[in-house]
């Protein structure tokens, strides 16, 4: 298949071209590297000896995301582009609703156009909120979002849905992603974020690497065993095939919504001991109040997954932490 990755450069989108191309598809990206680098393009190539077909503009650039489409024959897109920060997001509302939601408008227009009839939505356990419940099954009540970030997901997975039953032989895939960490184990890919990092993973690995001094630990007094919030961090490579899967069998025509976990909560102090422990380093940490719109605990019930798409994780928290650490040794320093 032919098959269009919407921010193919960045963490997540690098991974999933990287599993596109193992399992023989040819891979085309857009990406602006507002959150990435050109060396992933290489890096790609280094592991998968093949090169993907790239383009660099924001597909925010309607008259360029045409020309793509109509260079290329598409067969399926994996809708990747978005900004990502949380924090970020809620002093810059107008940048990330205009940023996510109109990217969202020109690929589905574009699909519309050129009869591209399959895609598959990076979404996110995100959609939702505070769960009253855990694990998370896809037909969990969607909650309220608590940032401009988490609302812009749940807006698109509403754009989505509405152009599908507006298009009703195109076949849109939403995957709720839980929380994905690690790298890929060649070392060339991983998470490198911009400035100070503000999720978990990313802050361990730079206290690790001595560029930060000290983690904040937001809470511990929580209703989790240890007081620390409770998630459901899944290997990135794990998270990636999922993506593979879905493109090559999700495609009747329909909304198809899964989530890609693992089933199994770690607080964060688990996710540090466990970073500790498997490579002998070092994480210095202090507990800091509470982060403003956390949640205690999510996870999710990855079973749907499993029956519809054959797809299990199969990397375990120390696989995660080895292989962040193999990535940050070499990238980060
Ligand atoms: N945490 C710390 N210190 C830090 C960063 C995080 O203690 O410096 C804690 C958080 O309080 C939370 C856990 O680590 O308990 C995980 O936090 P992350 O920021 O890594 O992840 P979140 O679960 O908050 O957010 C993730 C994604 C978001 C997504 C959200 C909900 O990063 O994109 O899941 O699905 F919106």
């Amino acid at each position: 298949m032919n098959v269009l990755v919407t921010g193919g450069t960045g963490y997540i989108g690098s991974h999933i071209c990287v599993e596109l191309i193992q399992a023989g598809h040819q891979v085309i990206v857009i990406d602006d590297f507002s959150n990435s680098k050109p060396e992933v393009l290489q890096y790609i190539k280094d592991i998968t000896g093949k090169e993907v077909k790239f383009y660099e503009f924001n597909v925010l650039d309607e008259v360029k995301t045409k020309s793509v489409f109509k260079e290329n024959h598409i067969d399926s897109i994996i809708h990747c582009a978005a900004f990502k920060a949380v924090g970020e997001s809620v002093e810059k509302p107008i940048e990330y609703y205009t940023n996510n939601l109109m990217t969202t408008l020109i690929v589905a227009k574009m699909m519309k156009k050129y009869h591209v009839n399959n895609i598959v939505f990076s979404s996110s356990a995100t959609v939702y909120g505070d769960p009253e419940v855990v694990p998370l099954t896809e037909d969990c009540h969607l909650g309220d979002t608590t940032n401009p970030y988490g609302a812009s997901k749940a807006m698109m997975e509403r754009i989505l849905t509405d152009v599908q039953h507006a298009c009703p032989d195109m076949s849109v895939t939403l995957l709720r992603y839980f929380n994905p960490i690690g790298a890929h184990q060649s070392g060339l890919l991983g998470e490198d974020p911009k400035g100070i990092p503000n999720n978990l993973m990313p802050y361990i690995m730079k206290v690790a690497t001595g560029e930060l001094p000290c983690l904040g630990v937001f809470g511990n007094d929580y209703d989790t065993p240890d007081g620390t919030g409770v998630r459901d961090y899944i290997h990135v490579v794990d998270l990636a095939k999922g993506h593979v899967l879905a493109i090559e069998k999700y495609n009747t025509p329909g909304v198809h919504i899964t989530n890609l976990g693992t089933g199994k909560g770690y607080s964060v102090l688990e996710l540090v001991h466990a970073f500790e422990k498997v490579n002998g380093v070092k994480i210095n940490y202090e507990i800091k109040p509470r982060r403003a719109g956390d949640i205690a605990t999510c996870y999710a019930d990855p079973s749907k997954a499993k029956k519809e798409l054959g797809w299990q994780a199969t990397h375990n928290i120390e696989d995660m932490c080895r292989d962040t650490w193999n990535f940050a040794k070499t990238h980060l320093k």
